[in-house]
């Protein structure tokens, strides 16, 4: 239990008198009780702040020199006292010896607009506290502990004032702790796998107490109904976060990716390091949509926003993962100047934003893992002219999407940056993909996730908004919020996508997958996931790795590709299949229809690894999209569309499993009905086992 835990229910009207009144408990009465001789002096010192509802409550506890978080949700110890601190390169710890001595407190109620998103307003509405603690001997170092509490969550992060005996440092560890009340199931990635750290691997589910290394966000489940979900927030200059178990034990504390000289963060006073966040929830669908981590990074960079386009797009890509396609020059190279002219085409006469063209540029040929510091950036191949299929892509008023494959030699790409963008943008593109593929980063063997590629990447957002061009990344760092910040960061791949069915054999996506995603991965932010794929009879030769034709399937109905658009967020979107799979499809008329961009998402049900359906209103458009999942099991879910105003009526175009579907043998067999619906009807949602629903709800004129 917390010891002498202080619940207030904060309203900004009361938050002045309160922080007088706090700063003087802490600032005034720390000094009595260590003045105090004997068991007085041991007594712990606490102090809280609380949700604007009153319901999460975190705590600040300064007890034998060292200071402690903890949290509660409804009275209920979530989060039990937990180290904060860091240990340095030749300096000692900051951890204990302290004494708190300075304190604020403040409110903020204040509601954002995002240029997109899946919602388009968000309310940043928390209490704030700061607490200063002190080394009560030399060096006599100081830091800040920020907390905000937020009615869905907490955020906090440490402030290294500038000060005299701490100046350029080396972090060592940041010592930071959750301690989980209740040893709670969790959801996870393992982090660094020396092999795949792509954060592309499938997901588990244990209790904390057998977690060893595991990526954020880390979703954990209790057994009162509790959720809370670990991650981070506005990641800047630092490393990433992994978290760390301990055997047997509900704590995970705080691993940060290391240099190659063994630090984890090289810097200097004043320094702020990112928010370590929790999202709570009552029930998995609360956790959507997240937004916790867009309130605690800075507000937009960009004034004009216009070039940033959410948009669907096609692409000279599915090809290359089946083999019927090369990235490399020669007889099946995917990007000629005419297979671009198609796409683009294609993406014209069906309402496409875009078209991404992968293979491009001079690199590919031979074993680009191995050579990928030759790739140009601004060199294309003989059959494909980059300047007139940019020009093409104008006139159809398709963006072309620009494919930069660094294969993670980052210093041959950081080289080119500003010619590259300068030259995209003298064509008029405004989107790019960038690509890590590979294990460590060269030169120089930095860690995927460390400060060094998180450097990276800042570099690269900052260097394109300059230049009028949105990222897309693949192999990123994951989502700590940047898209608010700079919204030119479109979306990210960050986990296992649809290439993994492109490959085939065991390595294909299981139905549960998606499912899982969205109550973790897809928590951190949107997705690249690349949906719509219509070919789903794969068979072993069109495949790599497949020994038996369902292996070489993707795991899923015709009817769930559809539903993928709705479920899982992203502002670009691509119709990832060869686009001669999509002539004469009934079914693609709802990726036509489908909007990338929101009003608001409402999660009507969901169970992580089991199911999920949510509504999504389109920006600015009185029309609804439903989209639901299911795992490995056939399942029905009665919904109520009493989100709809009452009284209009709309009619629903429902994409569903058709009789008999079944992923396995069945995949394609799909029923597009056509009903009015209104605020209250209830819809059964039938599901195929790995199937889906996909619904456009449009109102009647
Ligand atoms: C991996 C990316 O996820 C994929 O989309 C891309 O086609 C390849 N790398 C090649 O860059
Ligand atoms: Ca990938």
């Amino acid at each position: 239990m917390i010891p002498s835990l202080k619940s207030y229910t904060t309203s900004p009207a009361t938050s002045v008198r309160r922080a007088a009144l706090t700063a003087l408990v802490i600032a005034a009465a720390p000094v009595l009780h260590f003045q105090a001789a004997g068991a007085q002096a041991a007594r712990a010192q606490t102090t809280t702040v609380a949700s604007p509802d009153g319901r999460n409550v975190v705590a600040l506890t300064l007890s034998d020199g060292r200071l402690t978080w903890s949290a509660t949700r409804d009275r209920q110890p979530v989060v039990t006292p937990s180290r904060l601190g860091f240990t340095f390169r030749n300096a000692p710890a900051l951890e204990t010896g302290l004494r708190v001595s300075d304190s604020a407190r403040s409110s903020a109620d204040e509601t954002f607009t995002l240029p997109w998103g899946e919602v388009a307003h968000v309310r940043d509405q928390h209490n704030e506290l700061r607490v200063r603690v002190t080394e009560t001997a030399a060096p006599q170092r100081e830091f800040w502990v920020v907390v905000r509490v937020f009615d869905d969550g907490l955020g906090f992060r440490y402030e290294l004032p500038d000060q005299p005996n701490l100046k350029d440092f080396e972090i060592m560890d940041e010592l930071t702790e959750f301690a989980m009340a209740e040893d709670m199931k969790a959801w996870w990635i393992p982090a660094n796998v020396p092999t795949n750290d792509r954060q592309e691997m499938l997901y588990s589910e244990s209790p904390i107490s057998k977690l060893t290394l595991v990526h954020t966000p880390l979703t954990l489940v209790g057994t009162g109904g509790l959720h809370a979900v670990i991650h981070e927030a506005n990641l800047v200059d630092y490393a990433s976060m992994y978290l760390a178990g301990r055997s047997e034990s509900r704590t995970v504390r705080v691993s940060l990716t290391r240099w190659k000289d063994g630090s984890a963060v090289k810097g200097r006073t004043p320094f702020v390091t990112p928010w370590r966040t929790m999202q709570l929830a009552d029930s998995p669908e609360q956790l959507v949509p997240s937004v916790l981590t867009l309130k605690l990074n800075p507000p937009s960079r960009l004034a004009n926003t216009s070039w940033v386009r959410p948009m669907k797009y096609d692409g000279i890509w599915w090809g290359m993962h089946l083999n019927v396609m090369s990235w490399s020059s020669g007889a099946r190279h995917g990007a000629t100047t005419e297979n671009a002219t198609r796409y683009i085409d294609f993406a014209a006469a069906n309402g496409l934003g875009g078209t991404l063209v992968e293979g491009w540029n001079t690199g590919w040929d031979g074993n680009w893992l191995v050579t990928g510091g030759s790739f140009s950036f601004t060199k294309a191949y003989a059959d494909y002219d980059l300047a007139a299929v940019a020009k093409h892509a104008a006139e159809k008023g398709v963006g072309l999407i620009v494919h930069n494959e660094t294969a993670t030699f980052v210093d041959n790409y950081e080289r080119q940056l500003d010619s590259a963008f300068t030259l995209y943008e003298k064509l008029g593109v405004h989107a790019i993909k960038t690509g890590y593929v590979g294990d460590t980063v060269n030169p120089g063997g930095h860690d995927h996730y460390g400060q060094y590629m998180v450097r990276h990447h800042r570099r690269v957002i900052e260097t394109a908004a300059k230049h009028g061009i949105a990222v897309v990344m693949h192999e990123p760092i994951k989502d700590t919020g940047e898209r608010r910040t700079w919204p030119n960061m479109l979306s990210r791949e960050g986990a296992r996508g649809q290439e993994y069915n492109a490959w085939g054999g065991e390595g294909g996506n299981p139905p549960e997958h998606e499912t899982i995603l969205f109550f973790t991965r897809l928590l951190a932010g949107p997705m690249d996931f690349t949906p719509g794929i219509f070919n789903l009879l794969l068979t072993k030769s069109e495949t790599n790795k497949a020994r038996t034709p369902y292996e070489a399937r993707p795991r899923t109905t015709l009817a769930k590709q559809l539903a993928l658009y709705v479920v899982l967020y992203s502002p670009v979107e691509m119709a990832a299949d060869l686009i001669e799979n999509y002539a004469n499809q009934p079914g693609f008329q709802f990726i036509r229809d489908v909007a990338v961009d929101w009003d608001t998402t409402r999660v009507l049900h969901g169970r992580i690894g089991d199911d999920v359906v949510v509504a999504r209103k389109t920006k600015g458009k009185d029309e609804w999209f439903i989209g639901a999942i299911t795992d490995e099991q056939a399942r029905t879910i009665e919904v109520s569309l009493d989100f709809l105003p009452k009284g209009a009526r709309y009619v629903a175009d429902i994409y569903a499993d058709g009789k008999g579907a079944h992923w396995r043998d069945n995949p394609l067999a799909l029923a597009i009905t056509h009903m009015p619906v209104s605020s209250s009807t209830k819809m059964r949602i039938a599901m195929a086992p790995g199937g889906g629903q996909a619904v456009r709800i449009r109102r009647v004129p």
